[in-house]
């Protein structure tokens, strides 16, 4: 039988880290939880008002446990630098590392860089005097468990043993509280011997304080970390099919809203990621696909990775026929024609502007000679310069066409065409007759239907191009 926990150490208090220890503490008051950072910056920011992970709700389950606000008046979540003295104390080690993709040499620009994290382990097996279970959190590519097993076997204290989990995390930014409170699942990979399923056991009985056993799923240690990679591929996948069948529809004048809902309706299918857009963003799809088609290549499975790969390839091609499609209607000539970009985030609700359709959206006009002018309620200024990579003093005369808005009338103001590039709730109850008055003709508005009522904005004067529907 597992024995009950008492101290459980996070290893990266980042977006991960953060998130999932704060939630811990505050489900578990018996269970001591500690997350260490090497950033001496990020573990201020934890221990404040102001953390360094903007989520709905967050702040206010981090102070239970953190302030010691129960009756009991016990804190049990604590941010901390001191990574040594963290991991002696604790049974379970959880490391939540960064692990980009790797920017040179072998694999660059698909393979994931789990070197932080292989440094993290390291530091585990020379700090461990007892026994310990380390869980493997962040996105990892598939046989690092083995890695780690290595690592930790041939760097530990004599008499020490380790048990390695994988324990991939799903949850989407915007409601990572809420996905974190009632996930869908939870994970559990472990090596199928006698030690390895108690060791899952007993990290299962922690997440059981709160979360249904049923949806606490054990499985090998591979299946856990390739369950994460393919989760993020299907999803990202049924978003470049539904994109992939919105330029059918705009070819022959089916419309791509009534489709996804005939699809969707069928229950094997269901209605979920099935928004036609320009294109997914964020950090994880694009980086995670990557990584499968990494995996593929190394395997030599070419096909299986050109079927994967192909999902990027339908996402890009969304963005650049989208500018293709405006640039159209200004008889492809964009010299001297002003385009709003309404949204620079990768999605609503949301500064974060990683891999964000935009960025390409922006480039495209900028590319075909428009002045763009963007307008996000989140994204600074600093931050869209930083991912246009315009460097004014080199692309003389390219700041004239760029500007960037304090509000969307504003961004719309004097604008031949507007996009809307992220569904911000805002942009649905913008004053478009207002919009209307200030732009100029032909007074394009182009975005999804999940954000845009082109019934309602054709009878205020524009001319309205909707993402799978053709125009006729
Ligand atoms: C299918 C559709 O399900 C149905 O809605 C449509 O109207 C006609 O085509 P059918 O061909 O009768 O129906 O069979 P289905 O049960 O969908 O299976 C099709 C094939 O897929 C079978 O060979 C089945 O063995 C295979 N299959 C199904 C899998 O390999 N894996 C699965 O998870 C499901
Ligand atoms: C995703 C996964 O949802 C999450 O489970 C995983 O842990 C991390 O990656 P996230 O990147 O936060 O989460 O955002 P998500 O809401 O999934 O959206 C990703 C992108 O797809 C956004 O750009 C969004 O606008 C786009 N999208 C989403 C569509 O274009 N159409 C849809 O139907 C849904
Ligand atoms: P994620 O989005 O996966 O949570 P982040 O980049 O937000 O990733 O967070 C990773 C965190 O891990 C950062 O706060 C970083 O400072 C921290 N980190 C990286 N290396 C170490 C290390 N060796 N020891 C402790 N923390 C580390």
């Amino acid at each position: 039988t597992p024995k009950s926990v008492s101290y459980i150490c996070f290893i990266g208090a980042g977006y991960v880290g953060g998130s999932t220890a704060a939630v811990l503490a505050n489900q578990c008051p018996h269970i001591q939880v500690t997350v260490v950072d090497k950033n001496a910056e990020r573990t201020k920011a934890w221990q404040s008002e102001n953390l360094p992970v903007a989520e709905t709700g967050l702040l206010d389950i981090v102070k239970v446990p953190r302030d010691g606000l129960r009756p009991s008046q016990r804190k049990n979540l604590h941010f901390t630098t001191e990574v040594e003295e963290s991991i002696q104390q604790a049974e379970i080690i959880i490391v939540s590392v960064n692990t980009p993709t790797k920017a040179v040499g072998t694999g660059s620009g698909y393979l994931l860089d789990s070197s932080v994290l292989e440094d993290v382990v390291m530091c585990i097996a020379r700090s461990a005097r007892s026994n310990k279970i380390v869980v493997e959190k962040s996105t990892v590519p598939v046989g690092t468990g083995e890695t780690v097993r290595d690592i930790l076997r041939n760097n530990a204290h004599t008499g020490v043993k380790f048990e390695v989990l994988s324990n991939p995390e799903f949850l989407a930014e915007g409601t990572a509280v809420q996905n974190l409170l009632q996930p869908d699942r939870v994970l559990i990979g472990c090596l199928e011997t006698k030690s390895g399923f108690l060791a899952a056991e007993t990290f299962a009985s922690v997440y059981a304080t709160w979360i249904p056993r049923e949806r606490i799923i054990t499985m090998n240690l591979f299946s856990s970390e390739l369950s994460k990679l393919a989760a993020n591929a299907l999803l990202a996948q049924r978003i470049s099919s539904i994109n992939a069948l919105s330029i059918i529809c705009e070819a022959t004048g089916a419309d791509i809203q009534q489709v996804a809902k005939a699809v969707g309706s069928d229950s094997r299918i269901g209605p979920h990621m099935l928004r036609a857009s320009f294109g997914f963003g964020g950090s994880c799809f694009k980086k995670d696909i990557r990584s499968l088609v990494y995996l593929c290549k190394c395997l030599h499975l070419d096909d299986v990775a050109a079927y994967w790969e192909a999902i990027l390839n339908i996402n890009e091609k969304q963005k650049s026929r989208s500018v293709a499609r405006i640039v159209s209607r200004f008889n492809n000539n964009m010299n001297g024609k002003k385009i709003a970009i309404l949204g620079f985030a990768f999605k609503e609700n949301t500064g974060d502007t990683r891999e964000s359709c935009a960025i390409d959206l922006v480039k495209g006009f900028l590319h075909e000679g428009a002045s763009v002018s963007i307008y996000d309620p989140l994204v600074q200024e600093s931050q869209i310069r930083e991912d246009l990579g315009i460097d004014c003093a080199a692309d003389g005369g390219l700041d004239n066409r760029l500007t960037i808005c304090q509000s969307g009338e504003e961004a719309c103001t004097g604008a031949h065409g507007v996009l809307v590039a992220t569904n911000w709730d805002t942009f649905r109850s913008l004053d478009w007759d207002h919009v209307a008055r200030v732009m100029t003709y032909p007074r394009i508005v182009f975005g999804s239907s999940a954000c845009l009522d082109p019934n309602v904005l054709e009878s205020m004067g524009f001319t309205v191009e909707i993402i799978g529907k053709k125009v006729w």
